[in-house]
């Protein structure tokens, strides 16, 4: 596969994955998490998708489309590890939904991100909500959904928190 079709299956795997997400949480009450702005086509996605809800925005170093930068009070800028747990004190709101891609292209760096976010995550995830992302998380605290058709196994991932 060239790298353009790997490109393009990413995107298309993001797009299907957060709208069938949509579907799932369409009953629920409560906000949302970007972890992982990046040039921020996700969030702007995720913004045209749920056009009600609050999003919430996890950033190392923003970087971002200027058109795609949240308002001042919806983003965290700094490491998910401190940030997220910042946000839990300061937002009582449930999270039903959070759409992380952390990958950096190293897959131990990425790894190691992904086992952070397993933790934090099922920390602070509504026991009804959905974690979609880019990075596959520990099954101690998650159990994976089947993907939407047309998703390539193992190119991005659906969770529910273990109850
Ligand atoms: C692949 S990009 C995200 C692309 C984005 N989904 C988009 O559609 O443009 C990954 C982003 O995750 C961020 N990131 C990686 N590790 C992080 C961490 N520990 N805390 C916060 N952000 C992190 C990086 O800075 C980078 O901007």
């Amino acid at each position: 596969m060239s790298r353009l079709e790997s490109a393009i299956r990413r995107l298309q795997s993001q797009k299907v994955c957060i709208e069938f997400a949509s579907e799932l949480i369409s009953d629920l009450q409560g906000v949302i998490l970007e972890i992982g702005l990046g040039n921020g086509r996700t969030y702007d996605h995720i913004k045209k998708i749920f056009p009600e809800k609050k999003v919430f925005v996890f950033e190392k170093s923003v970087k971002a489309h200027p058109d795609c930068i949240p308002p001042k009070k919806y983003l965290y800028e700094g490491d998910f590890k401190s940030t997220l747990f910042k946000f839990k004190k300061e937002v009582s709101a449930p999270i039903i939904l959070a759409h992380f891609d952390i990958g950096s292209g190293n897959e131990d760096e990425s790894l190691k991100r992904a086992e952070s976010l397993s933790v934090i995550l099922s920390k602070i995830i509504d026991v009804n909500g959905l974690v979609v992302g880019d990075q596959s998380l520990s099954s101690k605290f998650f159990t994976e959904l089947q993907l939407p058709q047309g998703i390539t196994i193992g190119r991005y991932f659906m969770y529910k928190l273990n109850v």
